[in-house]
């Protein structure tokens, strides 16, 4: 079975192996960027890809993207909320962390999937395979912070599982399942040179996670790519 998918920031990184993952298994992807095409502009001609400028920080960009995706497909399948920015400055403490920055990254990373829902939840339930994740991090746990600085990227990935939490609740008795997944630590733009493992091994095993019949009623939904458990 072929499924249709929606992708948030696939113009480089995680989101951009997602979009040529889930295409190369014959699906339909719509993978939407903030700015420019990327990555994408090499397979901007595939048939079954649908491209479109997605700014999750601006609810006017994303409702008219929805107006865009609802004219072209009835339904979605998976719903990937990948896009998130990191803009901390390692050497900032308590003291002297950035304010404007910290706003920016909440924005983005955590009420971006929250306004991309409100408009795209009503597709998803429309669906056949009925799943929305989104892409969290081991630096969103309560439970296992180690870290002393980094307050606005982690604060964002811990508001994004409780928003997976709200929504598994909301959405079980819809038969739709929600899953917050850490991605590993990626070399990606946002990861850097030295990280574990490449953005398409991730891939890999979000796509995996994804193929999986899952239980709405299991509110273990806090993973890693591999589908270990992570603790809130
Ligand atoms: N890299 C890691 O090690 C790591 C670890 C744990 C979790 N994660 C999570 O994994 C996901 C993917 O990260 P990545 O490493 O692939 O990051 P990345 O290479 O920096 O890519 C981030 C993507 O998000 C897009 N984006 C940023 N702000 C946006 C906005 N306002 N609206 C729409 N798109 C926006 C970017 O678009 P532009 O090109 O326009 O900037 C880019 O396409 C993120 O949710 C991240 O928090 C990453």
């Amino acid at each position: 079975m072929s499924y249709i998918v929606l992708i948030t920031g696939a113009s480089k990184g995680l989101g951009y192996s997602l979009t040529e993952l889930y295409l190369s298994k014959g699906d339909y992807v719509i993978a939407t960027y903030r700015r420019n095409l990327e990555h994408l502009e090499k397979i901007k001609d595939n048939p079954n890809l649908l491209l479109y400028k997605m700014d999750v920080a601006d609810e006017n960009s994303v409702k008219d993207a929805f107006e865009f995706v609802k004219s072209k497909v009835s339904h979605i399948d998976i719903l990937i909320n990948n896009a998130a920015v990191y803009l901390e400055d390692k050497t900032k403490t308590i003291e002297n962390v950035d304010i404007e920055k910290a706003i920016q990254t909440l924005n983005i990373n955590s009420i971006g999937p929250l306004r991309v829902l409100k408009y795209f939840f009503s597709l998803v339930e429309r669906g056949n395979k009925k799943l929305i994740i989104n892409v969290s991090s081991e630096a969103g746990s309560i439970s296992n912070c180690w870290r002393d600085r980094e307050y606005a990227y982690c604060m964002s990935k811990s508001a994004l599982n409780m928003l997976s939490a709200i929504l598994q609740n909301y959405s079980r008795n819809k038969g739709i399942k929600v899953l917050a997944i850490h991605p590993g630590w990626m070399r990606t733009d946002m990861g850097g040179p030295d990280a574990d493992i490449s953005p398409e091994e991730a891939a890999e095993g979000i796509y995996n996670l994804s193929m999986k019949e899952w239980d709405v009623n299991d509110k273990n939904i806090y993973m890693d790519y591999k589908g270990n458990l992570m603790t809130w």
